[in-house]
């Protein structure tokens, strides 16, 4: 399987931090975001990476992590997003990079406690479809919200005043190959954009999106709050830790992975 890391946007929310680079090279206590998602494929056992980026800053990607190789990447690749297309917009690029395989789609802003192997394993063997991973969560109202029927999920609503439900989609969506025949026919939303959560939709509507919760915390990290919460909970809790940089730092970290 192969995975894609979304790594575009502006970053309005996190200004002036991301008026002289892309909000996901932000420092997360002692690594650039984008580190943890990157380290969240690998121990997936996916090293394979395509990361969509945008912006004006998109150049200090290949700075930092040149052709991947320090973290441990076999093959990185890059793409450029033109505009403020939203999620499923910059995952339109990733199509030529899957040729036909499922692919494994992490939002770069998102970061993890454990790891995901084995929802990814279930992933493999699952015939077609998608796989979303859930985390409950205090404030729904920020995420996409699942609404289950007898634990089947039946909707997913995008930050919805009155939430069905405590359990967030979380930035970690698995899908087969038609989900680039799916964004083709997504129309955009009130704010502009394509919708993630549209597409998920779709998959349901196909009776074809199954789902696992997600162990151990989960955070975003794309306003000041949570860019804090998140460096907090990485220095508190531990975290998908990128071995490749700096090992010393791996001696006991307790990263639950
Ligand atoms: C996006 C998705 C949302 C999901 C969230 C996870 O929100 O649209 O469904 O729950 O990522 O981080 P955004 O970051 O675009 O507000």
């Amino acid at each position: 399987m192969k995975g894609v890391i979304l790594a575009g946007g502006l970053g309005t929310r996190l200004r002036p931090l991301t008026s002289v680079t892309n909000k996901h090279l932000l420092a997360v206590y002692d690594k650039p975001m984008i580190y943890y998602p990157i380290q969240c494929l690998l121990n997936a056992g996916v090293n394979e990476i395509l990361i969509v980026t945008g912006g004006e800053h998109a150049g200090d990607f290949l700075k930092l992590l040149g052709n991947g190789k320090s973290l441990g990447i076999k093959e990185l690749h890059y793409t450029y997003q033109e505009g403020e297309g939203g999620i499923a917009d910059a995952l339109k690029l990733a199509e030529d990079f899957a040729d036909g395989e499922k692919i494994i789609v992490v939002l770069g802003d998102n970061i993890i406690e454990k790891d995901i192997k084995r929802a990814v394993g279930d992933f493999f063997t699952q015939s077609s479809g998608a796989k979303i991973l859930l985390k409950e969560v205090d404030d729904p109202q920020r995420f996409g919200v699942v609404r289950f029927e007898n634990d089947r999920v039946v909707e997913i609503l995008e930050k919805p005043e009155n939430p069905p439900s405590n359990f967030a989609v979380t930035g970690i969506y698995m899908y087969d190959n038609d989900v680039f025949e799916i964004a083709r026919t997504l129309k955009p939303s009130a704010r502009g954009e394509l919708e993630i959560t549209d597409v998920n939709n779709a998959y349901i509507a196909r009776g074809d999106l199954t789902y696992e919760t997600l162990d151990g915390w989960w955070t975003d990290a794309g306003t000041f709050e949570s860019l804090y919460r998140a460096a907090k909970l990485v220095v508190e809790g531990g975290a998908n830790r990128c071995s490749g940089v700096n090992p010393r730092r791996e001696v006991g970290a307790g990263a639950g992975s």
